[in-house]
């Protein structure tokens, strides 16, 4: 690149300021190993994106240990058991007293912005607004560097791995050797139109339903707003959900004795399409794949950040046992490690997703296996212990 105008040096290059790549450089930074990232968004809009809400019980506690829980602590909520409604009949299945573990509630843009500032304290750098970004000579045995426009600058950074933490849309995966991904995917026929109200949460822990209209999920942010999700079409238009038509799908989607939905100003109204999809492998020589850069699942398991964390809690291992220690071993059974755990996430999802949603194309045979698999769940221990092992999350290796 000869219009080079800026040329930087660090150990771990990472392309993304998502909960992947500042909890790798957090961990990083707390192994003495030098770090930059490189996000292509403001500052202002990572720290504003409105995504998932439930931290694995690991999770939480990683954020603890690593000096990044105090606020979580605060102002999130500990829920130690969730609700599932069938048939208008509420069922709450109590993780606490089924596997001795909870899961907290806290916003994943909240967790963004414990990171960005600890990060920032710490004198880590972060370069938001970046573009152009692309990365070279990670797969021939020389050392890998990405190239990147900051400021109207071009710009180099040179560095001994590069972790893609990019989501699903980034340019990591797409630069793997042509045929080497194999992916693995499944398209649901339907997504969530989900929204944020001015509401006090109606339910003091989460609803998942299962109604012959569709699923819904009452979830929650704070004490005065509700966080509220209803089964649609995966290309659904939001004028066709004006908010009384919202408020009355939830209100009988949700409904069972003793409960009032309350309801509020809508915020924020968004359609997310479902998808479960793998990509393996996860490496190809110095350039590592983490996050949604590598797998999603359809949020009905509330799994894609917390399997974020998981890729990168792993990573951070494998590269402080490589630069450490000198020792490669893990780093080059990244993938096998990382996969073992994605693959028993995309298996939880896809249960749960297959279990609570309406599908317009089941044959009579399917509607009766998906009431012989919510009846197994709701009258068995061994049934409910299943979805409490995974629910809380299954443990961070
Ligand atoms: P991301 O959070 O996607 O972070 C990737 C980062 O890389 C972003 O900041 C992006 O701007 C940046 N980036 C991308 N391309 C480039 C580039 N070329 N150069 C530099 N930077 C780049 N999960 C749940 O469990 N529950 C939910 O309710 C839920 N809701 C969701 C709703 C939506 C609309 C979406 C998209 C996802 C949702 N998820 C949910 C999934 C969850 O939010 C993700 O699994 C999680 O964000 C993954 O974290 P990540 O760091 O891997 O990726
Ligand atoms: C949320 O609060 O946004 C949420 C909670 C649980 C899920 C999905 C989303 O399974």
């Amino acid at each position: 690149m000869s219009s080079t105008q800026s040329h930087k040096k660090t150990r771990i290059g990472i392309i993304g300021a998502g909960p992947a790549g500042l909890m790798l450089s957090h961990l990083l930074h707390l192994s003495g190993i030098d770090n930059v990232i490189l996000e292509n968004r403001s500052r202002d809009y990572c720290e504003n994106r409105i995504r998932a809400g439930i931290l694995e019980y690991e999770v939480a506690e990683l954020m603890r240990q690593t000096g990044v829980g105090a606020r979580m602590d605060r102002e999130g909520s500990r829920h130690d058991g969730t609700n599932f409604l069938v048939n208008g009949e509420l069922h709450h299945i109590d993780f606490q007293e089924l596997v001795g573990k909870h899961v907290m509630l806290y916003s994943q843009h909240e967790v963004v912005r414990d990171l960005i500032a600890a990060r920032l304290e710490a004198g880590g750098e972060i370069i938001f607004e970046t573009s152009d970004v692309a990365v070279h000579d990670y797969d021939n045995g020389h050392s890998p560097y990405i190239t990147y426009t900051a400021n109207g600058v071009a710009s180099r950074l040179d560095c001994d791995v590069i972790a893609g933490c990019d989501g699903f849309h980034g340019i990591c995966r797409p630069a793997f050797p042509a045929g080497m991904i194999t992916e693995y995917d499944r398209v649901y026929p339907f997504g969530w139109l989900g929204i944020l109200a001015e509401a006090p949460p109606s339910k003091d822990e989460l609803i998942y339903a299962n109604h012959e209209h569709g699923f819904a999920l009452l979830s929650m942010r704070s004490p005065t707003i509700s966080r509220l999700y209803l089964q649609c079409a995966p290309d659904e238009p939001l004028e066709n959900w004006p908010d009384d038509r919202i408020w009355d799908e939830l209100a009988l989607r949700l409904g069972h004795d003793g409960f009032s939905l309350n309801t509020g100003k809508i915020f924020q109204k968004s359609v997310t399409a479902m998808r479960s999809y793998v990509a393996e492998p996860m490496q190809t020589g110095r350039l590592f794949l983490a996050g949604d850069a590598a797998h999603i699942v359809p949020p009905t398991g509330a799994k894609g950040l917390n399997s974020a964390i998981a890729d990168v809690a792993i990573l951070h291992r494998a590269l402080d046992t490589y630069i450490n220690k000198n020792d490669d071993t893990a780093l080059n059974n990244y993938t096998a490690t990382c996969l073992r755990r994605i693959w028993q996430i995309e298996r939880f999802s896809w249960w749960m997703t297959s279990m609570m949603h309406k599908f317009d194309n089941h044959v009579p045979f399917d509607a009766r296996m998906q009431t012989a698999e919510l009846n197994y769940l709701l009258t068995s221990s061994a049934g409910q212990m299943t979805l409490a092992e995974n629910y809380v999350g299954l443990p961070l290796h």
